[in-house]
């Protein structure tokens, strides 16, 4: 890894090196601080479900099918009653300005000069109202419950207030395995780098915790939020409600019967329970447990279009990235992202156009096989 002192800046132009989308992962090492790179790029404990994201993609072959007139081709989707010319959104990932001095500025600028919905992170950089200033397109808001429901009130209203278009609620990380590759790098926030939205909002904080009593489940878990807490959101907002980080079947069919909008199959990019599943190997039996008809979108692990592929043929309405934007955001700040999205689309086309696939529908009937 490269040294701090040899820290490249972001290029105003986009590096001439960079032939696949995944290539800004290795380009990013050179742009960003060692120890924020093992924060980005690492997952929780000892980093298995990490591995086994990208791993478990080549588990599903596709096999080409040929001679189609795909003359009419394309990768539109219609999600919420709008349409979106790509089926590829931006994950909410916290901090930014860890990665670039214009941090969640410069991705929405990127989204929005390549037609992507951004869903803003609850732990961004800059404020949430900063952010829905910038350009036209959508956006959505990613929400963490906060200590107590006047705060997470607060957030919901300024998000509705913002013009944010949905909530996405991320519920997996109430508790988290610590990161191994962020502890051994000794990575600590720098002190520029604050979630402004929340700044204001009590935290929790282990001196609730008795003599005798456990740090997880009386410490950490005792302001965690339940199903109420999703019932009680689910009647504060007009909004159509995402859940993100849902990995079984049951989950999903209830967080459907509740009136959500949808769910994003995620395992946090391997970022919370170590040893969950693969988050692309949940995707079939949770389309099947919800219907066809539900909206399902999906994360972690991809890399390329061709994942997107298969995660879109195993059920996906549409796909977030997540530490693919924050590469490209540190090497080039918005261009880098907007390039990134375009490579990621043009993968995708690719691989619709030598799997046979003209449209999205096409790629949700193909039959992909298990190696
Ligand atoms: C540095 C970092 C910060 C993240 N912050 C958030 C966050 O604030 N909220 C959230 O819901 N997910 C967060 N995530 C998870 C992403 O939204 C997404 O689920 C994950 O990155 C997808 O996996 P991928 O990185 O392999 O694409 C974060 C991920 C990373 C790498």
């Amino acid at each position: 890894m490269i040294e701090s002192q040899q820290l490249l800046q972001p290029l105003n132009y986009i590096p001439a090196d960079i032939y696949f989308a995944q290539d800004y992962e290795l380009l990013a090492q050179g742009f960003i601080p060692a120890p924020s790179y093992s924060y980005i790029a690492g997952g929780s404990g000892r980093d298995q479900t990490l591995a086994a994201n990208q791993a478990a993609f080549s588990k599903y072959p596709v096999v080409p099918r040929i001679l189609r007139d795909l003359i009419q081709g394309n990768a539109q989707i219609s999600l919420l009653g709008k349409n979106y010319s790509h089926p590829i959104f931006l994950a909410p990932v916290a901090y930014q300005k860890l990665a670039h001095p214009q941090g969640e500025l410069d991705t929405t600028r990127a989204a929005d000069a390549t037609d992507t919905c951004m869903i803003s992170s609850t732990l961004s950089s800059y404020s949430l109202e900063e952010i829905a200033k910038v350009g036209a397109a959508d956006k959505w808001f990613q929400l963490y419950f906060q200590f107590s429901r006047e705060a997470t009130l607060d957030l919901l209203k300024r998000a509705e207030s913002s013009g944010y278009k949905a909530i996405v609620v991320t519920i997996d990380t109430t508790i988290r395995s610590p990161s191994l590759g962020a502890l051994r790098a000794q990575f600590q926030m720098p002190a520029d780098c604050v979630a402004v939205n929340i700044q204001t909002y009590e935290q929790v904080t282990a001196k609730h915790i008795q003599h005798g009593q456990s740090r997880i489940f009386q410490g950490v878990m005792q302001e965690a939020p339940t199903w109420a807490d999703l019932e009680w959101l689910l009647t504060q907002t007009k909004l159509p409600i995402f859940v993100k980080g849902v990995l079984h079947p049951e989950d999903a069919e209830k967080i459907k019967s509740m009136g959500c909008a949808g769910i994003i199959v995620s395992n946090h990019g391997g970022r919370s329970l170590d040893g969950a599943p693969a988050s692309i190997d949940c995707l079939r039996e949770i389309r099947t447990a919800v219907g066809n008809n539900y909206p399902v979108l999906f994360d972690s692990g991809i890399r390329s279009g061709l994942d997107i592929f298969k995660a879109i043929a195993l059920g996906a309405d549409a796909v977030l990235i997540g530490r693919l934007q924050v590469y490209a955001l540190a090497v080039a700040g918005a261009l880098g992202v907007a390039h990134m999205l375009k490579l990621l689309r043009e993968e995708l086309e690719l691989t619709m156009a030598q799997a046979g696939c003209a449209t999205i529908a096409d790629i949700r009937k193909f039959n992909l096989r298990t190696a």
